[in-house]
């Protein structure tokens, strides 16, 4: 286990809370923007459309699918995969890219709801990336965790068996997590799941090949509705295809980790620096 330790959380505030109302987010015009640190025009660098991979939107209002964080293992511990130039991406309009399986990988896939406000979304901001224990971890098995725990391999030995009482033990074993950083009062949340499911697409899947490692796929957790962060896979046993799947609270969207879909999306400009 790694002993990186971070400051306990003073409170569970999070980065950009706070949903504003239905008329506000419309003159963003993309739905799910609700943060108070949402810039109030247009100016910035790197906005506009861009290609990117989501774990598929099945039901509910969110508009689009939630981005995934391509993700690799490193001596053991989950990494998160940004574009940085050291690793053969490059900055260009406004944000880091890179190519990876076969794909175009933009740092843009997560400028929405605020999170494009975020210093760690700024192309060139230095990080481990490694995926941590969130400080609010919302599994059982994640308990006992100390925020900021680089999450390992060995964590999730458990993944082909693993279950909860919702849906159907076996399809995958998740972690609430951050990446990128570890403030309580700025995260940019993560969920990540170890699955056997993963392991057999990424079989046949140029993207899930390069994107994946040993089953691990992750996703920026923040739902694109009014960006909530979703309570996560296998969350709730009450709604509908949502036992298997990823779930969000506020208004019943459900995300489908197993159908990783590319999806035009808007990416809100950074603020300038
Ligand atoms: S914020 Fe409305 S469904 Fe997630």
């Amino acid at each position: 286990m790694d002993e990186d330790k971070y400051p306990a959380p003073s409170s569970r505030r999070r980065f950009v809370k706070g949903i504003v109302g239905s008329a506000a987010l419309g003159s963003l015009g993309v739905a799910g923007s609700g943060l108070t640190t949402v810039p109030t025009n247009r100016s910035g660098v790197g906005g506009g459309n861009v290609e990117a991979k989501v774990i598929k939107n099945t039901a509910g209002p969110a508009p689009r699918g939630m981005s995934q964080i391509p993700v690799t293992v490193e001596d053991g511990y989950l990494k998160g995969v940004w574009p940085a130039a050291t690793d053969g991406g490059e900055v260009a309009d406004g944000a880091a890219k890179t190519t990876l399986g076969g794909t175009t990988y933009s740092s843009k896939w997560f400028q929405y709801c605020g999170i494009q406000t975020h210093p760690k979304l700024v192309p060139d901001s230095e990080a481990d990336n490694f995926i941590r224990a969130d400080p609010g971890g919302r599994y059982e098995w994640e308990a006992d965790l100390e925020p900021g725990t680089k999450l390992a391999v060995e964590m999730f030995d458990d993944y082909e068996e693993w279950g909860n009482g919702v849906g159907d033990a076996g399809l995958g074993k998740p972690a609430a997590a951050t990446w990128r950083s570890v403030e309580p009062d700025s995260t940019l949340p993560v969920q990540v799941i170890r699955s056997p499911e993963i392991e057999r697409l990424a079989e046949d899947d140029e993207w899930l090949a390069a994107s994946t490692d040993q089953g691990f796929l992750a996703w920026l957790n923040k739902c694109t509705h009014l960006c909530c962060v979703p309570s996560g896979f296998k969350q709730s046993a009450t709604v509908d295809g949502a036992e298997n799947a990823v779930y969000c609270q506020c208004h019943q969207s459900v995300y489908d980790p197993f159908d990783v879909v590319s999806k035009v999306v808007t990416a809100f400009p950074r603020p300038e620096s």
